[in-house]
């Protein structure tokens, strides 16, 4: 090593450039990008099943669990996922008003929804192939949910078949369905469903576009592209990189699934007033409002901020549900007073159930029930009928 390189290496002057090197990572805003907690940060173990204290503290629990390609199916979004941050940062901009006044242990959490006694506005959203995530898959999901008296909605994309899962547990069951432009394939899905039980069927018409770009991009394994799933294999058969089964889609479809449905339908993946009003001409009995936790199309708004709006338009003529985002009680608790019926968990639920299988999907169910309780209580609502707008203030961009 020549004079130079010796005095460089030893000198204060790099030992200055490190340490303001050091200082400006320090102080950089990427280290605080993250709002929500990072549980095992602070950390050299991983936390067991008793310290769970929020939905959050499974999520790296789950992702240690699962293979990588697993993991990032489940926490990516589309594309740049401005859609997926701004799902959580929606819940900024609304504001619960605390009155307190209320024990936690006097506050109901039961409501109604198409005729169903729930014991709670917190549902399960359909997410699909959950064997990837524990063995049980979507049956210990269903044992889960059952335990909890919480109605789960199973995707169309289910590890298990519909009556295997219905057979699972008694606990209540909604089917999702991705439609096929043929009717045929619809009728027997739908009639396998609703003879197994599925109290409604729930149409997913919002990924018309989705690219899971992140997982093209992974490049573990030296520099060889990770082998990627079907979904976003890079060679896909059209030039939209979606399966060509969901390009279709138009408002007709709600018109010839109608009479294949003997339970109520609802439209899931609705945004704007507009939509909810075609939804209802065309025969639908209930509106998902939601984004399919920003994995459909980016730059789109969060599904919180559009709530509102989407209630508005509907008007209390159908039931008005969302999903995207929600993480805790208290999230559920502002939809819920922006005019939301129930509110659906889609990845909670999956980091329960990859973290710790059933018992895991259960206390995840449990903390987020405990959360809304707590949360009515401080707002001083006893009942969710008592859940009003009064409840919250909004600052939307
Ligand atoms: C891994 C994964 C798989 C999903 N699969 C489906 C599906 O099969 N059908 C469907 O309608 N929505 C599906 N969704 C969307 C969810 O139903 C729901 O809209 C979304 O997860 C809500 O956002 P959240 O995960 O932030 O709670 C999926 C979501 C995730 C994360």
């Amino acid at each position: 090593m020549g004079k130079v390189e010796q005095l460089w290496r030893h000198g204060l002057s790099r030992r200055q450039a490190l340490a303001g090197l050091v200082s400006f990572l320090a102080s950089s805003p990427l280290l605080n990008a993250q709002r929500d907690p990072w549980p095992l940060g602070p950390h050299r173990r991983f936390l067991g099943f008793d310290e769970m204290r929020d939905v959050f503290d499974f999520e790296p629990l789950f992702r240690a669990n699962v293979p990588l390609s697993v993991y990032d199916y489940t926490a990516h979004g589309t594309e740049s996922e401005f859609t997926l941050y701004r799902n959580r940062d929606a819940f900024d901009w609304v504001r619960l008003i605390g009155s307190g006044g209320v024990n936690p242990s006097d506050v109901d959490t039961s409501t109604e929804l198409f005729g169903h006694r729930m014991a709670s506005p917190i549902m399960l959203a359909p997410t699909a192939r959950q064997r990837d995530l524990h063995p049980d898959g979507e049956l210990g999901m269903h044992r889960a949910a059952t335990t909890t008296s919480t109605t789960m909605i199973v995707s169309n994309v289910s590890s298990f078949p519909f009556p295997r899962i219905a057979d699972a547990a008694d606990g209540p069951l909604w089917f999702q369905r991705y439609a096929t432009r043929e009717l045929e394939p619809n009728r027997v899905a739908l009639d396998a469903a609703q003879e197994a039980g599925a109290q409604t069927i729930v149409v997913t018409i919002d990924q018309q576009a989705s690219y899971y770009e992140r997982d093209l991009h992974v490049r573990h394994l030296g520099g060889a592209p990770r082998q990627v799933s079907r979904r976003t294999r890079p060679d896909p058969p059209n030039p939209y990189r979606v399966g060509a089964g969901r390009l279709w889609y138009e408002w007709q479809l709600f018109d010839d699934l109608r009479p294949l449905c003997e339970v109520p339908m609802l439209a899931k993946g609705i945004l704007t007033g507009a939509g909810a009003k075609k939804c209802l001409d065309h025969g639908v009995d209930g509106i998902i409002v939601s984004n399919h936790g920003g994995r459909a199309l980016d730059y789109g708004p969060s599904s919180l901020e559009v709530l509102e709006e989407v209630v508005e338009a509907v008007g209390g003529q159908v039931p008005v549900l969302i999903d995207s985002g929600f993480r805790r009680g208290s999230d559920a608790l502002k939809a819920l007073a922006l005019g939301a019926d129930a509110v659906c968990f889609g990845r909670a639920s999956r980091w329960g159930l990859g973290a710790f299988g059933e018992p895991g999907a259960q206390k995840v169910i449990d903390i987020l029930n405990a959360e809304l309780k707590q949360a009515m209580a401080t707002a001083g609502c006893a009942s969710v009928a008592e859940i009003d707008r009064s409840i919250v203030t909004t600052s939307f961009p």
